[in-house]
């Protein structure tokens, strides 16, 4: 993302007092300019006025990203972690984001009613793969017509991007980053067939751009 996009929005998550941590604005920034995710979810998302379900959500970038795009579609991101949740409100609060919700959820407890657009970007190895299965089955449901699902994962093959990409998941828990610990990671056939069995067509493509990981973007819509 270019970076006067990227210090606009990473400024919705400075510190009120300019002694407060400045951990989520950093962290914001450096996601923003170095990880292709936001711009490559806002192509695939463009051109559709579906409101958004942002599962695992995080401090809900994506929802700050769209609007700067100019894609107005209503946004709600969930996630299980009720400090990231609580940050994602009041960012969005501060910068008045239209029509943008967050509420705290466990997709292992609760998949939430929705019809329209969904994405799952880097979440679905926190989940068990029985769950994750059960989720996307869930998912390719909410789609109508004009709906896309856009899901960005890793290849957790033994290749060296594979293997960077496991342990950062793991290092990210063990340092408290990331409050949940990855759990399954499936392959992006095993998903790509699953949602083609659930009607959908999809496209796959690389997503890591200069980062060392091996994350792969999926978009799929009902034909
Ligand atoms: C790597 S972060 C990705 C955040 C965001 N999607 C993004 O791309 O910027 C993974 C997110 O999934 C959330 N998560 C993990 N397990 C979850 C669960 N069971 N229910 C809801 N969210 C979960 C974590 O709290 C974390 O915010």
């Amino acid at each position: 993302m270019a970076a006067d996009d990227a210090r606009a929005i990473a400024r919705a998550f400075a510190p009120q007092r300019p002694w407060g941590h400045r951990g989520n604005y950093y962290y914001a920034l450096f996601k923003l300019r170095s990880d292709p995710l936001y711009p490559g979810v806002l192509t695939a998302l463009r051109g559709s006025n579906a409101p958004l379900l942002d599962m695992g959500c995080g401090l809900g970038l994506l929802a700050h990203a769209l609007r700067r795009d100019g894609q107005l579609m209503p946004y709600r991101g969930v996630d299980n972690d009720g400090s990231k949740i609580q940050c994602g409100r009041i960012a969005a609060e501060r910068t008045a984001l239209a029509d943008t919700g967050f509420e705290r959820i466990d997709l292992l407890a609760t998949v939430p009613e929705h019809h329209g657009s969904v994405a799952l970007l880097d979440v679905l190895q926190y989940l068990p793969a029985a769950a994750q299965t059960a989720l996307l089955q869930r998912v390719a449901g909410m789609l109508g017509a004009h709906g896309r699902l856009v899901i960005r994962m890793a290849e957790p093959d033994h290749s060296r991007r594979g293997v960077i990409s496991r342990v950062t998941d793991r290092a990210a828990n063990l340092i408290g980053w990331m409050r949940s610990r990855p759990r399954d990671y499936l392959d992006v056939t095993t998903v790509r067939t699953q949602l083609q069995q659930a009607g959908l067509s999809v496209s796959v493509s690389p997503l890591y751009g200069s980062t060392p990981f091996n994350n792969w973007l999926l978009v799929a819509q009902r034909d």
